[in-house]
């Protein structure tokens, strides 16, 4: 059995990688896919809260040798399991290379099966997120139509392009207003990466703004579950579909990746 490892990343925070990690969890977990959540942001992490589910015991712990990974392994009420971050450790927000192929090397160590894998990073270009992109199978870059967004989600294609020597990934436009708006700033973004990195986005849809996301994380209930019909549901799911459907490039030669031994 292989894993389907997918890493959430933008180049600015704020734009909706949790929001669209749980959900995008949740949507394929309805559609009878084993998953596994990482919430892999070490500085702010918060997926717990928006699953609904309280942890005593996050990688914190497996960072400092603590625990081991297995045993932080979250059974969540949505039925997602989750590994939960560390909030506010500053020293955590910085990992270094070995520590973090030592956690993803642990994945391997897992006692149950996953069909897949979502890795909900932190924003930015730190050392941790690099190794967490190289990791995993499938790439997506969240961004808005926000200039500082574009400007950033740039940047972080820049160095996945140029110093991780990735071409294979998605960018996910996020709190659209509409799927045309959606596909438009898909498409400028794509321009400028085939004029200046000298590769293609992958497209898989993009998520409109929604009003009820809020008292969604309010309620500790993901708009899958809360607003199944919705607009933002519904374009959740074709994005789900979309990148489980993407046969992802072979494993990137450089970097440890998650459940490498596994597969
Ligand atoms: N599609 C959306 N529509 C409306 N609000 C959204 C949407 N996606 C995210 N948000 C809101 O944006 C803020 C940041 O979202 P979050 O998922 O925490 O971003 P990140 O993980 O990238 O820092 C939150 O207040 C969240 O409710
Ligand atoms: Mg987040």
């Amino acid at each position: 059995m292989s894993t389907k490892t997918i890493c959430i990343a933008s180049g600015k925070g704020g734009v909706g990688k949790t929001t669209l990690s749980i959900n995008l969890a949740m949507a394929l977990a309805e559609s009878g896919q084993r998953v596994l959540y990482f919430d892999a942001d070490m500085g702010l992490a918060n997926a717990q809260i928006g699953l609904g589910a309280e942890s005593i015991l996050n990688i914190g712990h497996v960072l400092n040798h603590l625990v081991s990974l297995p045993e932080i392994v979250l059974k969540t009420p949505h039925g997602i399991d989750l590994i939960a971050g560390a909030s506010g450790l500053a020293e955590l927000a910085n990992l270094n290379q070995v520590d973090t192929s030592n956690i993803i090397s642990q994945f391997s160590s897992l006692p149950d099966e996953y069909d897949v894998l979502i890795v909900d990073c932190a924003a930015g270009i730190s050392q941790s997120v690099l190794s967490f992109l190289e990791g995993c199978q499938l790439r997506v870059v969240v961004g808005t139509s926000e200039l500082s967004s574009i400007a950033d989600a740039y940047g972080l294609m820049k160095v996945m392009v140029g110093d991780l020597g990735l071409s294979d990934f998605f960018f996910l436009p996020n709190m659209v207003e509409n799927e045309r708006q959606g596909a438009k700033l898909f498409d400028s973004m794509n321009k400028v990466v085939q004029n200046f990195l000298a590769t293609k986005l992958n497209y898989a849809g993009s998520v409109p703004r929604e009003m009820l996301v809020d008292s969604s994380w309010r309620k500790a209930t993901p708009m899958v579950k809360l607003a199944p019909t919705s607009v933002m549901t519904t374009a959740i799911r074709k994005v789900a579909a979309g990148l489980m459907s993407h046969r992802g490039p072979a494993f990137s030669a450089r970097g440890v990746q998650f459940f490498m031994e596994r597969t």
